[in-house]
């Protein structure tokens, strides 16, 4: 199965500064667990802000001359990420960034989306063409866990979203 997974703010921030707006460990800790063992298609960007990138990574960029790290290949479309991605045989994520998403969702069957209900500031913002209200919630868990950064406590509400009929690869 092809999904994505991501996480935003209640005024649509999912960036800042090359990284994420928040700081929330366990939210942290549901997108690894999620991911693990999936082949994975990454935005360059949000590529070289990962400390560490599994095996079976595809990273989606325009520079034909891209230097990766081990186990990482370059890839010129989002279509040919998913392709590759889908041949390892692995499930498939779509991890990201905003660029990716809103190329990559109507290949995607699910959308893991956690929300955080509260509003961050961010320089990237949750792509609004994504027609998630149309998309059926298959799965909803909610938890409170502190921002580290506010030293706030917020809700976080892990959704599942699924749409019908995604668009087949080629
Ligand atoms: N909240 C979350 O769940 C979440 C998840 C992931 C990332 N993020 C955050 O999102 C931000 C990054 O998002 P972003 O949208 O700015 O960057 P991004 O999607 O990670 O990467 C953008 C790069 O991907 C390549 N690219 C994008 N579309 C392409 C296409 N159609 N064909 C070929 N290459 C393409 C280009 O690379 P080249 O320039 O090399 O050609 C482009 O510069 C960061 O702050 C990151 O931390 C948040």
């Amino acid at each position: 199965m092809i999904a994505a997974i991501g996480a935003v703010a209640s005024n649509g921030m999912l960036g800042l500064d090359g990284w994420l707006p928040w700081d929330i460990p366990e939210e942290l800790a549901y997108f690894e667990r999620t991911v693990a063992g999936a082949a994975l298609v990454i935005g360059r960007l949000t590529y070289e802000s990962m400390d560490v990138v599994p095996p079976d990574s595809f990273i989606v960029s325009r520079q034909a001359g891209l230097q990766l790290r081990p186990g990482c290949v370059r890839v010129d479309s989002v279509e040919e990420g998913l392709r590759r991605a889908a041949a390892t045989g692995k499930d498939v994520f779509v991890i990201g960034g905003a660029s990716i998403y809103e190329a990559a969702w109507p290949w995607c069957q699910r959308f893991y989306l956690t929300r955080i209900e509260m509003p961050l500031a961010g320089d990237t913002l949750f792509p609004e063409t994504i027609p998630l209200d149309r998309w059926r919630v298959i799965s909803e868990l909610q938890a409170v866990y502190r921002e580290r950064k506010s030293g706030l406590d917020v809700t976080c509400r892990f959704l599942q979203y699924e749409q019908d009929n995604p668009r087949p690869l080629r």
